[in-house]
């Protein structure tokens, strides 16, 4: 139907015949000449009809926004004076010669370029709002960023292999999506939360290199980096330690962003431990943007008057830190109060600070509620510590080391945000040597930090259960920008290191063998050493496009609350599904269809 696409037009085709096909962007009336702004997948092309024809010219007349229609004309200069060099096809435009109406359309529930649409009516005519430039360029880039992955996993090797959707829990921390079985009445498919024990059993079948674009469900409170169901790069190699496997991720990264942004990341990304970024930066993801940093000042406090320091100061679960924000003095009572109340949300009880005036006037020179409860050599010490100039402001959290460091972790990445203080466009980060395990004090007994199959860093059972709460992991995630892009690890590869870290969590001999027998009975079969990693595919897409949500990478995205307001899912399922399936509901709703 067409011979080239609107955004394709440009000065080389002067004079030649074309057929456009696409919608009204924008139908404007110009004393006489009516022009059209046709719009497609490619861009924009300025159509124009004069009244000498006057067939064509009347249709013209009749379309608005968002009619489809099929035009033909030849392609000109634009007249001196009206070139638009904001569009790639400003130089020229059609002059008309046909038109026909395709498809009339509604007036649409939205202009395309009003930047300010509600969530909710986005997402019900998400057809439309895709066709929006900024949709139309993330979605584009989404399908870019899929090739050049698998080209460059192709070209290493990797075997773009399916996992089943339809399968049993894998557990990734997150509830399941159940899917009832018609013909095993009372039993019920789990939807993956990631393909992980597929992918280890292919290693055990000697695929060697697995990889795989899959999407993953969890049903789990949502956030703007979350989705109940999302897109993961799976993979798994076998035969590679942390460093190859990390390596070659790096490599692919790199590339990624060399193709798609121009530009160059670290030849090396930063490595570091799990425990330096907690004390730094209070999180396991920290934006390596932000200069800020958290410093210890728990030893310090252990003998003040101060209880709200020295109670914490003198706890092995607690911790005293500061935060010191150069050139901060300059904030306003207001604007700590407002920080005060912002670290409340993470359950900080208060947000001491003092403001440095004139260091060379000793502690006449500082400025704070609290001074008069720490001694001089104190208040030096904390000066020195936090390397503090005239006009800065030295926070503190004191409290449970989680509240600490989720509180000020949460003000150094609010203060870096509204003080602008980010150094550079992109911080790539490794965090390394978990721990293998946190306690759950609600259920008295392990979680696993990442997942039940990472392997420990010990390689003997006895070494892992004597201590279970030091022992560090083979796992490593990749940050970005203080989003966690991806996760991976070495697995665990003997049966008994298997069945020793499912005790630990608290998994019965006997639960093991029911949710997971396939896992340990394969173990037993020639399993290699192996190792992989998942990345966000949504997450990475994200930042390449520059977008605050992955709502804006995914073309059919969930509502916060999980539903989809296009389709209206979920939805209740009519009487007769219901009994076929076995399923007798609590609460019945009413049935709508
Ligand atoms: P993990 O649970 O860390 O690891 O997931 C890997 C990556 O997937 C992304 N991600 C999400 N993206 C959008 N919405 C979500 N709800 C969501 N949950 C996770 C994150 C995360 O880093 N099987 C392991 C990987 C492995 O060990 O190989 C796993 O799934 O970017
Ligand atoms: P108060 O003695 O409660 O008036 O607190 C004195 C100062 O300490 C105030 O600036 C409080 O905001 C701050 N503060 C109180 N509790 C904490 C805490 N747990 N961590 C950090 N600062 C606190």
């Amino acid at each position: 139907m067409r011979s080239h696409y609107c955004g394709q037009l440009d000065t080389s085709l002067i004079d030649q015949k074309v057929e456009l096909c696409g919608w009204v962007n924008r139908r404007r009336d110009h004393g006489g000449v009516i022009f059209i702004d046709l719009r497609d997948r490619e861009g924009i092309a300025q159509v124009v009809f004069d009244p000498d024809r006057a067939e064509p010219f009347a249709i013209a007349d009749s379309v608005r926004n968002e009619y489809v229609v099929r035009i033909t004309g030849h392609v000109r200069h634009r007249p001196e004076g009206s070139v638009n060099p904001e569009l790639p096809t400003g130089a020229v435009e059609v002059l008309g010669h046909s038109i026909e109406i395709l498809n009339k359309a509604n007036t649409p529930p939205f202009q395309l370029d009003d930047e300010h649409v509600q969530d909710d009516v986005r997402l019900r005519y998400r057809y439309i709002d895709l066709r929006r430039p900024q949709m139309q360029h993330n979605i584009r880039l989404r399908s870019q960023v899929c090739k050049s992955l698998r080209n460059f996993l192709d070209k290493q090797g990797f075997l773009e292999i399916e996992t089943p959707m339809l399968t049993r829990a894998t557990p990734e921390g997150a509830r399941d999506y159940l899917v009832p079985s018609r013909t095993h009445l009372g039993h019920f498919f789990a939807l993956p939360q990631s393909p992980q024990l597929f992918k280890q059993l292919l290693m055990i079948s000697g695929m060697d290199r697995y990889y795989q674009i899959v999407r993953c469900f969890r049903d789990e409170d949502l956030r703007a980096d979350r989705q109940p169901e999302f897109t993961q790069l799976d993979i798994e190699t076998s035969f590679m330690d942390e460093q190859q496997i990390t390596d070659i991720m790096e490599q692919m990264i790199r590339e990624l962003f060399k193709e798609h942004l121009d530009v160059q990341l670290a030849a090396e990304f930063p490595r570091i431990s799990y425990a330096e970024a907690m004390d730094r930066f209070g999180t396991d993801r920290p934006d390596l943007r932000n200069p800020l940093e958290l410093i210890d000042m728990g030893d310090l406090m252990k003998e003040v008057s101060f209880k709200v320091f020295s109670g914490p100061a003198n706890k092995a679960d607690s911790r005293v830190a500061a935060l010191c924000l150069p050139d901060g003095g300059k904030l306003t009572r207001k604007e700590i109060d407002d920080y005060t109340a912002y670290v409340s949300n993470y359950g900080a009880k208060g947000l001491a600070y003092i403001k440095v005036n004139d260091i060379s006037q000793g502690i006449a020179g500082l400025q704070s509620p609290i001074l008069k409860f720490l001694p001089e050599d104190v208040v030096d010490e904390i000066i020195k510590r936090c390397n503090a100039n005239n006009g800065d402001v030295i926070f503190f959290g004191a409290d449970k080391a989680k509240i600490v460091n989720d509180s000020l972790g949460a003000l150094r990445v609010k203060l870096g945000q509204d003080l602008k203080l980010h150094n550079g466009d992109w911080a790539p980060v490794w965090i390394v040597d978990f721990p293998m395990f946190e306690y759950n004090q609600e259920d008295s007994r392990w979680d696993s930090l990442h997942h039940p199959f990472t392997a420990p860093q010990v390689s003997d059972t006895a070494a892992l259960k004597a201590d279970p709460g030091n022992c560090l992991s083979r796992a490593y995630d990749l940050v970005l920008n203080g989003t966690e892009l991806g996760g991976g690890s070495v697995r665990i590869h003997r049966a008994e290191m298997q069945k020793a870290v499912l005790h630990l969590l608290g998994i019965s001999e006997q639960e093991a063998e029911q949710k997971f027998g396939f896992l340990l009975t394969a173990l037993d079969f020639g399993c290699p050493p192996h190792g992989g990693i998942a990345f966000g595919l949504d997450r990475i897409v994200m930042l390449l496009a520059g977008a605050n949500s992955i709502r804006d990478v995914i073309a059919f995205p969930k509502t916060q609350t999980a539903s989809c307001i296009l389709t209206s899912a979920p939805s209740p399922a009519s009487a007769s599904q219901l009994r076929e399936l076995g399923i007798k509901l609590n609460k019945p709703r009413k049935v709508e269809n």
